[in-house]
């Protein structure tokens, strides 16, 4: 097989308005804090429907940025999904709060809402919950929560761009600090880079100040009121985020179309959505309930019990299709597990999606006819992986 032929885990869509808008930038001589970057933050808060949006250089600055606006730091715990991606938890450490993990939903992966009630305490400041693999959070539970005990709420958003949650809102627009992540693989990429949407007007304003070294918009380039961060996000980035804006519709659109190719062509087989069929059997991503919508981020299918999926890896790798294990159990690895002393079996359900989650090949533009051969190879790769 030639190596033209591999077919990659992701791969962004970059046409002729990207070009275009990056070229009107390198003309124009502005590359930081220019116009395109206002632009970029005006037109995906016009998008997403909201006042304002502060862009930032990545997903991980971006949640920096927002627990630091809820003032959690030393002695403040703060419930947490185990079943994310680093940064998630990460960002709450960074400001000496601790991480307090608590089991997801089997159906949905995020993280299950009683789980976190229970989990509240003496020393709980707030909820930090994920839109994993861009499927909406139970924001509107996580909400009464948070009025109840008088908790902050922060969401991670990172890979949830277009999707709508079950009050019928699109994520990121409840008026509930919210972060958009643009690396590569993301519905809207920039290469890097990441969006906060604040939850009023002055928390905007502390956003773009600690972006930006601790400055405030009238003050001298040497003057600071306060410690910030270098979080800014180049003119050229925002560029591409304003063409890839424009094509948003399109995009989210080309990811639900493969992922309904997928799904239809897996189920032909056997495999059913989680929640609706056989839980030991090849499980691919939950439906939509209600008004939730899922925005496609990655096709990830949970493997059969008893599979060997790093033996399925191998096997795809070898046939030139890329596929990942993903997302790990966040207390398990090495500086949660050894820190905060957290062991195997305390959140089985995160585990278990863990040890099975695997991620095809998916990206806009992808064929019929390479969603068939990945499923194919998928499939005989399964036959010779039981361990
Ligand atoms: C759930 C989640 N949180 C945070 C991030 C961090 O975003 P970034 O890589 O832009 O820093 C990501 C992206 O990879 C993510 O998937």
């Amino acid at each position: 097989m030639s190596h033209t032929d591999q077919i990659p885990l992701a791969r962004p869509s970059l046409g002729e308005r990207e070009e275009e808008l990056v070229l009107d930038v390198l003309r124009s001589g502005r590359l930081s804090l220019g116009p395109m970057l206002e632009r970029f933050e005006h037109e995906f808060a016009a998008w997403l429907g909201v006042e304002d949006a502060v862009a930032v250089s990545s997903g991980t600055a971006g949640l920096h940025l927002g627990v630091r606006g809820q003032g959690w730091g030393d002695g403040d715990e703060v419930i947490t999904s185990p079943f994310s991606f680093i940064a998630s938890a990460n960002c709450l450490l960074y400001e000496g709060a601790t991480p307090v993990f608590c089991d997801i939903d089997p159906v949905t992966l995020n993280l299950d809402p009683e789980a976190a009630e229970a989990a509240a305490g003496e020393r709980t400041a707030g909820i930090l919950p994920v839109d994993i693999l861009g499927y909406p959070a139970a924001m509107p539970r996580f909400e009464r929560i948070a009025a109840d005990r008088g908790l902050g709420l922060v969401e991670d958003s990172c890979e949830a761009l277009g999707a709508v949650d079950s009050d019928g809102v699109k994520v990121g627009a409840r008026g509930v600090t919210a972060t958009f992540a643009f690396y590569a693989n993301k519905q809207l990429a920039t290469g890097e880079g990441g969006i906060v949407v604040p939850a009023d007007g002055k928390a905007a304003e502390d956003l773009r100040s600690e972006r930006n070294q601790g400055r405030a918009p009238n003050m001298d380039w040497v003057d600071h009121d306060r410690i910030g961060f270098n979080y800014r996000l180049t003119d050229v980035q925002a560029a591409i985020g304003v063409a890839q804006l424009e094509r948003a519709g399109e995009l989210l659109a080309e990811r639900e179309r493969v992922a309904g190719l997928y799904s239809e062509r897996l189920a032909q087989s056997g495999a059913a959505p989680a929640g609706d069929g056989d839980p030991a059997g090849m499980v691919l991503p939950c439906s939509d309930r209600g008004s939730e919508r899922r925005s496609w981020f990655i096709y990830a299918i949970q493997v059969p019990r008893g599979a060997d999926r790093d033996a399925v890896v191998a096997d795809l790798a070898q046939r030139d299709i890329q596929a990942k294990a993903y997302m790990p159990s966040l207390h398990l690895l090495k500086p949660y597990a050894e820190r905060f002393g957290y062991r195997p079996g305390q959140f089985p359900v995160a585990e278990e999606a863990s040890s099975r989650l695997l991620a095809l090949p998916f990206f806009p533009g992808m064929s019929e006819a390479q969603v068939e051969r990945c499923c194919e190879a998928l499939e005989e790769a399964l036959q010779g992986s039981w361990v």
